[in-house]
């Protein structure tokens, strides 16, 4: 099977505001390969979201082509194949911890055994306690966390993760990074993090700078066009 998860080239996303389309992802290329730790940085407003929402094909882009061919076709790769942990709070409000946990792999008719699945991806990131509680018993970095469990739980090749220490003080944040760099260790699943965290961002191997829209810099894996 080919390293190559996610292939894009010159992948734009434009909005119309008034009568101009504004590009707000503009003539993106570049691969995620297997293993890849790739960290997305860029101001509020540069497009990290808009381009974590292509890669994970829950968006369509303007222009420009991406293939996920070593995964399969579009519509089956959320959430058994990419995970995206979105950076707004996407806990569904009446399912407790577990169930929130459980979701993607009921959506996947896994035939994994739920509950210990649900239990192993609870535990990496210490949130066994929480098991049974509802959203709104939690702090902000408490569900992220959540959605951070919920990410792994399915064994997915892509974990697209739209600043998931945002809610966290840089200690926590560390920490959950920790977990999860632990838990993927070994594992041939390429992990993508937005992140304005420079301290965050460091611990990727691999850095894909945005400025309005344009990826302009990056070290490791980027191609060029
Ligand atoms: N659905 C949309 N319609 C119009 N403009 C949008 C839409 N989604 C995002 N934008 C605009 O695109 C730009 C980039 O947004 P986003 O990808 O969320 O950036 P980031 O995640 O880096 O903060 C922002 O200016 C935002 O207002
Ligand atoms: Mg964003």
């Amino acid at each position: 099977m080919s390293d190559i998860l996610i292939d894009a080239r010159s992948l734009s996303r434009s909005y119309l505001q008034g009568e101009s389309s504004i590009a707000v992802v503009a003539s993106a290329t570049f691969r995620l390969r297997a293993r890849d730790r790739v960290a997305l940085v860029g101001r509020s407003g540069s497009g990290k979201s808009t381009l974590m929402h292509l890669m994970a094909g829950l968006d369509v882009p303007s222009s420009g082509a991406i293939s996920w061919s070593a995964l399969g076709p579009a519509e089956t790769l959320l959430p058994a194949k990419i995970s995206l942990v979105f950076q707004a709070q996407s806990l569904l409000e009446p399912m407790t911890v577990s169930e929130n946990v459980a979701l993607p792999l009921l959506l996947a008719k896994s035939t994994v055994d739920i509950d210990a699945a649900v239990s192993a991806a609870l535990a990496t990131f210490g949130l066994e306690s929480l098991s049974r509680k509802l959203p709104e018993e939690l702090s902000g970095g408490q569900m992220q966390r959540v959605a951070m469990a919920r990410a792994i739980v399915g064994n997915p090749s892509v974990i697209l993760a739209d600043e998931p220490t945002g809610q966290l003080d840089q200690p926590t944040g560390h920490a959950l990074l920790d977990a999860l760099l632990a838990h993927l260790d070994g594992t041939n699943t390429a992990l993508v993090i937005a992140t304005h965290d420079p301290s965050i961002a460091a611990r990727m191997n691999t850095i894909w700078r945005i400025e309005r829209g344009v990826l302009v810099e990056s070290s490791g894996t980027l191609e060029e066009a």
